[in-house]
């Protein structure tokens, strides 16, 4: 009796933890196409020279929970992708939720051959903590920049 029910349990900590996997990513994978993939492309390949490519990235592959912080606050300049230097501004997408990060990351994780596993949340979301607070403080600098040269 004991042993049925601890495989019963098993069986569905592991048909839950596949499906929600698959979840993640699908739900990932159409917020990539409505908006990643304008500059990024369907398929991650980047464009040539000015858009660094997500498929088979080193950069996205060692770079796990800086990716949350460019998703959502965006980057400026260099950046070497694949041994290739990129540098044209990405603006942050200001709209989506810590969870639809995660989904996000989670795709590009796994499309196109990709094989970075799955990205750890709670870590993922001390990580934007992390980046608000130093957005804010740079925000409050160039405010406080501003005020200074207006009052030469
Ligand atoms: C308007 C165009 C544009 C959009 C939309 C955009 N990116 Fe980017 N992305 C860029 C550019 C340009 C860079 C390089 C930034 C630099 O040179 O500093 C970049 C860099 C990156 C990088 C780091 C470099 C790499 O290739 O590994 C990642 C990861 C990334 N973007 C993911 C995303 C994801 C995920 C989305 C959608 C949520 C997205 N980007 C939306 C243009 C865009």
């Amino acid at each position: 009796m004991k042993i049925q029910f601890t495989v019963a349990l098993a069986a569905l900590i592991f048909f839950c933890t596949y499906s929600c996997k698959e979840e993640t990513f699908y739900q990932g994978h159409s917020i990539y196409d409505s908006i990643c993939a304008n500059c990024h492309m369907e398929d991650g390949s980047g464009l040539k020279g000015i858009i660094p490519p997500l498929a088979n990235s080193d950069y996205l592959k060692n770079n796990q929970l800086e990716v949350a912080c460019i998703i959502r606050y965006g980057m400026e300049g260099d950046v070497v992708v694949n041994g290739k230097t990129y540098n044209q501004p990405m603006a942050g997408i200001t709209y989506v939720t810590d969870t639809e990060i995660a989904n996000i990351i989670n795709y590009i994780n796994n499309a196109w051959g990709n094989d970075y596993g799955m990205v750890d949340f709670k870590n993922l979301r001390i990580k934007l903590k992390e980046c608000a607070a130093e957005e804010e403080r740079i925000r409050l600098e160039e405010r406080a920049e501003r005020i200074r040269k207006m009052n030469q």
